[in-house]
């Protein structure tokens, strides 16, 4: 799309009434506000947004209402999640009449996959729609609209854009864009391209830079992270004791890098969970905490699904994992009713659940997504009731197994990195990533602290800081 060409035409009034003169250039700010969908790499993109808008002069305000620029980084993996955005879009029209300069934009994995136009011709409302990488040319765009907005040079790569942190003890670490893996029902290669891999030096100067800023955890994102390959491999020390794997030789490195004390990554994928990167996950500042997506338990569907592993060899994966870090609380993916599941094939995922002993599962109900392989090929055909039963099934066998774990941890100590305090109460993640409650001062607040836990409840446990 050449945004050049429409922005004016589809906004034509944009400038804030009686305004004709480069007042935000004199001091003016301007509020933006973002809505996020989808996963922490949309979150991760939406903070280099941030970064982008802030010296633009604009902050950050609470209400779409109090906003000039409303900007939605929109998620497509399932079709709730499109509807949602059309949903905001429509309802930002009402707001757009009584607020004529308002801009509002749309970006994230809707605009990626939107090669033919059609989601962009549908929604409704939105004076910019653009692809993630697009947004170095925010500044471009947003001043054409309300020259009042103080434009900023930019490298062309999003990448290079730092985000802003609102957590300084926590960062996110996007290592990798895109996928090749075509996972027949998956939108994400059409939405975010192919894949591509950040130089290892600019991934290394990242954490060393968020290190010396205070930040205590860092969580490396990619679609499957664990097949991270360096562009720039010369920067891996010679020391380095992985040779193969190059997600567990980075694994080690940023291991190295003093300050970092807890290392998270999302998402691996079984298929590269090879010795080292298992032995990797033993490596000090690794959490005790795997997300492994699995998507179903049974092997026909896995081969439809195109994830080229067994159950079998997803089984003895969880196995080896296990055998080198037991205790580990292991998460998962899954995904029901995909195109001509039987019920035995759902009760293969049912006892490979139970089999792994998750600690926790998202499951999805399979959604249909234009353009990619699934809908080319299979039909969906297991009803919309069908897919719901066997979600409650699962989830009830999750919730089960999750109350029983978490009972596990009463009289145990537990770390926690402290990211909520609110009347006197703090909340964080524990290694485990189990959230925890305790009462304690804002003086916690971005620290590491010990908590014995004292009850459990399904969804979080609560304890009573250790002192040392
Ligand atoms: N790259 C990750 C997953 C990214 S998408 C991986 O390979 O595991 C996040 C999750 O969304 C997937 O793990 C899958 O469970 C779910 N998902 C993806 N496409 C879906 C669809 N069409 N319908 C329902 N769930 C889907
Ligand atoms: Fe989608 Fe599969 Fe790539 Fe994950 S690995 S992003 S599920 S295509
Ligand atoms: Fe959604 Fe795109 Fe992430 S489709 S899950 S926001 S990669």
């Amino acid at each position: 799309m050449n945004l050049d060409k429409s922005l004016l035409k589809k906004n034509p009034s944009c400038l804030p009434a009686g305004t004709g003169s480069p007042a935000g250039l004199l001091g003016m700010t301007f509020g933006y506000h973002i809505v996020t969908f989808g996963c922490q790499m949309n979150k991760n993109d939406s903070e280099r947004v941030e970064a982008i808008l802030r010296p633009m002069g604009m902050q950050s305000v609470e209400t779409p209402e109090e906003a000039d620029v409303i900007l939605i980084n929109s998620c497509s993996i399932r079709a709730s999640a499109e509807d949602r955005v059309f949903g905001m879009t429509r309802n930002f029209q009402a707001l757009k009449k009584k607020k004529p300069h308002l801009i509002v934009a749309v970006t994230g994995c809707m605009p990626g996959r939107d090669k033919d136009g059609k989601l962009e011709n549908t929604i409704q409302g939105v004076d910019l729609f653009f692809p993630t990488k697009d947004m170095v040319m925010l500044p471009k765009w947003l001043s054409e609209l309300n020259p009042n907005l103080r434009p900023i040079d930019l490298d062309a790569d999003y990448l290079s854009v730092s985000p802003i942190h609102h957590v300084k003890a926590q960062a996110f670490v996007t290592i990798q864009t895109g996928c090749n893996h075509f996972c027949t029902y998956c939108v994400v290669p059409f939405a975010r391209g192919l894949e591509g891999n950040r130089s290892l030096k600019s991934i290394l100067d990242e954490v060393r830079d968020l290190a010396d800023h205070g930040c205590l955890e860092i969580t490396l994102l990619g679609q499957i992270v664990n097949h991270y390959i360096a562009p720039d491999k010369e920067y891996f020390s010679p020391q380095n004791p992985y040779h193969k794997n190059e997600f567990a030789k980075l694994l080690w490195e940023i291991n190295q890098i003093e300050g970092i004390e807890r290392v998270h990554f999302t998402a691996p994928h079984p298929i590269y969970m090879d010795d080292e990167m298992i032995d990797a996950l033993t490596l000090p500042t690794q959490l005790n905490f795997i997300h492994l997506p699995v998507q179903s338990g049974n092997s026909a569907m896995l081969e439809k699904m195109n994830r080229r592993h067994t159950r079998e060899q997803y089984l003895e994966t969880i196995q080896k994992i296990r055998a080198k870090r037991p205790g580990i609380a292991i998460a998962t993916d899954i995904i029901v009713g995909f195109c001509g599941e039987t019920e035995e094939q759902f009760h293969d995922t049912v006892s490979l659940y139970q089999h792994c002993d998750f600690d926790i599962s998202y499951t999805a109900k399979y959604s249909q997504r234009s353009g990619t392989l699934a809908a080319k090929m299979f039909v969906d055909d297991v009803s919309v009731e069908e897919k719901k039963r066997r979600w409650f099934l699962l989830q009830h066998i999750m919730e089960d197994s999750t109350k029983r774990k978490n009972q596990a941890y009463i009289g145990k100590e537990v770390s926690v990195l402290v990211d909520t305090y609110k009347n006197g109460i703090c909340q964080g993640n524990s290694s485990e990533m189990k959230r925890v409650m305790f009462d304690g001062g804002e003086e916690l607040f971005g620290t590491i602290v010990s908590v014995k836990i004292e009850k459990a409840e399904m969804w979080i446990l609560v304890g009573n800081m250790v002192y040392c």
